[in-house]
Parts: C-alpha cells; sequence; structure tokens
C-alpha cells in the first residue's frame, strides 16, 4: 500500500474511464466484460483489452478470461480508484503516512483544505491474499469488492447519523471504501493508563446509551476501538454497526457492554453490574 500514490499518478485519463466503468459494472458482474467498458468509455475493445493488461500488471486490476475478457478490483485497485474520486471532489488534499494496517483496513492520515488533519480508511473485507488470488478461491456471486464498498459505506451512513448525538469523528467523505474522518488526537483506550477509570467508563456507558437512542448499536465495540483522552472519549470503527430493529441488535449490544465491563474489571478492578447497566442503556432503569 505504500506505492498507493505512485500508482496514483500512474494513471491517465482513460484509465479512470475504466476504473470508474469498472466500478458501475461491478454490481452486476464479478468481472466486469471488456466490452461493457469499452461501452461506458466510448473506446474500442483492442484499447481496453491493452489498458487491461498494463492495469493488471500494477495489480490495479485482476483481469480473467471467460467467455470474455473480464476485469475487478484488487484491494489496492478499489484503494486507487477511491482515492482518485476522494481527490477529484477536493474531500482531501494530500494522503499522508500510513497510521495503521490491520486485516480488515488500512488507515492514513490526510490533509483537507476544509478540514485542516483527517484519517482515511479503506476497508478491506475478504480480500484474499495474492497468493490466494492465483488459486481462484471463489467468494460466490458476492465479489468482495461489493463487501468492502458496503462495509464502506455502513461505517459512514452510522457515523452521519451519530455525529452530533455521540462523541464519534466527523464524517467528512465516502467514496468507494474509503472513509474519511476529522483526525481526534487521541490514543486507543487499551493503550493508556487512566487516572480516573470511574468516570471514563461512565462516559463510554453513556455514549452507548446515546448511540443506543439514536438507533445504533456499535457491533465490534471494545478497548480497541475507544479513543480517549483528557478531554474525553470517542468511538470509532463503524462497519459491523446494525440498527437497533436489526435482529442481532440485543445480542451485540450485550457483548459491546460486556466487552468494556470486563476490560475495566480486569485492568481497573472496577466491577459493575451488566444487567443494571443494560437497563441504564436501554433507559428502562
Ligand atoms: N478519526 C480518527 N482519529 C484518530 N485516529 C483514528 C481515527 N480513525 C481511526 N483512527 C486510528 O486508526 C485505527 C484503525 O481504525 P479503525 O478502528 O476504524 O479500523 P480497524 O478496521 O479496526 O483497523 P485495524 O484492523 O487496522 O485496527 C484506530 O485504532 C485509530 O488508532
Ligand atoms: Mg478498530
Amino acid at each position: 500500500m505504500q506505492d498507493l500514490i505512485e500508482l496514483y499518478r500512474g494513471l491517465d485519463r482513460k484509465d479512470e474511464c475504466i476504473l470508474n466503468a469498472i466500478f458501475d459494472n461491478m454490481w452486476d458482474f464479478e468481472y466486469v466484460p471488456v466490452h461493457a467498458i469499452a461501452r461506458e468509455c466510448g473506446m474500442g475493445e483492442e484499447k481496453i483489452e491493452l489498458a487491461l493488461k498494463k492495469l493488471g500488471g500494477m495489480r490495479i486490476t485482476e483481469n480473467k478470461y471467460t467467455e470474455y475478457l473480464g476485469a475487478s478490483f484488487t484491494f489496492k485497485g478499489l484503494s486507487v480508484f477511491s482515492l482518485k474520486r476522494l481527490v477529484n471532489k477536493n474531500a482531501i488534499s494530500m494522503l499522508g503516512n500510513i497510521m495503521g494496517e490491520g486485516k480488515e483496513s488500512v488507515v492514513y492520515n490526510a490533509m483537507s483544505e476544509r478540514y485542516g488533519e483527517v484519517v482515511v480508511k479503506f476497508h478491506r473485507v475478504g480480500y484474499p491474499s495474492f497468493k490466494k488470488v492465483k488459486e481462484k478461491r471463489d467468494y460466490g456471486s458476492l465479489h468482495y469488492t461489493v463487501l468492502t464498498v458496503r462495509s464502506a459505506k455502513r461505517e459512514y451512513a452510522a457515523l452521519k447519523k451519530l455525529y452530533g448525538y455521540a462523541s464519534v469523528p466527523q464524517p467528512v467523505a465516502w467514496e468507494g471504501n474509503a472513509v474519511v474522518t476529522r483526525l481526534i488526537d487521541a490514543k486507543e483506550l487499551f493503550r493508556v493508563k487512566i487516572s480516573n477509570p470511574e468516570d471514563v467508563l461512565d462516559m463510554i456507558l453513556e455514549e452507548i446509551r446515546k448511540m443506543y437512542s439514536r438507533g445504533i448499536v456499535h457491533g465490534d465495540l471494545s478497548q480497541f476501538n475507544i479513543l480517549v483522552n483528557s478531554d474525553g472519549v470517542w468511538i470509532i470503527d463503524f462497519p459491523q454497526s446494525v440498527d437497533t430493529k436489526d435482529p442481532m441488535a440485543q445480542e451485540y449490544l450485550e457483548r459491546d457492554v460486556k466487552n468494556v465491563l470486563d476490560y475495566f474489571e480486569r485492568t481497573y478492578r472496577l466491577k459493575k453490574d451488566l444487567k443494571e447497566v443494560m437497563e441504564y442503556i436501554k433507559d428502562e432503569a
């Protein structure tokens, strides 16, 4: 991923049109056929095939011959495409360094003219390693690109709904698999030794309550997805979030709360009753 900017610079307008065409058609085709791309870009199929060869060599697309030649995004390719769109709409002006790389995302620092320091999170759901791509693993009709874009969209939608109601990073933009939020100058809960654990635990539970009353359950809450500094707490990382009406919502909520309570008990010997806390969060107390 270090070479994201380099890949980005290597794209011309024709490539950009091809990437747009793959994105527009990926909901219908696991591998978007050359003829569909040619039609959308108003170019001959031979030219598209040549360009796809180049993009495949750059590991931006994965090309596959069935009855026809088709192309899909690699994780890198989808990220470059999303980056291009973010820059085009002026959501970010410069991509900075990698802040972190996990199984399901790569997170970068970036600059935005309007918001200053921001964070760009490139989602990655189900993307096999290059080796596994070569083994032609079949993910069924739902290509991982679709799953990945859906994950980014879900995170952005949750942040949009929560911002202003609960303490979450300000959502700035969403394109493809990239979600941009305003940078928060705080550390993950698990990294810091806090001096007032009781207050911090109460603040976190209050945030869970506010999110719930706004109709959202986080679904992946833990000491890794809570940021803290001397000003307060922020909840981050929302791709798994569900609506409170979702059949899984109650189970997820209880798991979220339990993760937080267990962490404070283990780390700070602070004990709270799960049932009472659940009643408080659901406003049943
Ligand atoms: N708005 C933000 N402000 C400051 N730091 C952020 C912000 N968003 C994300 N981060 C940092 O990036 C890390 C990863 O982000 P996030 O938790 O959303 O993704 P993730 O899928 O858990 O990624 P990973 O698997 O790499 O941990 C966070 O733990 C946090 O350190
Ligand atoms: Mg996380």
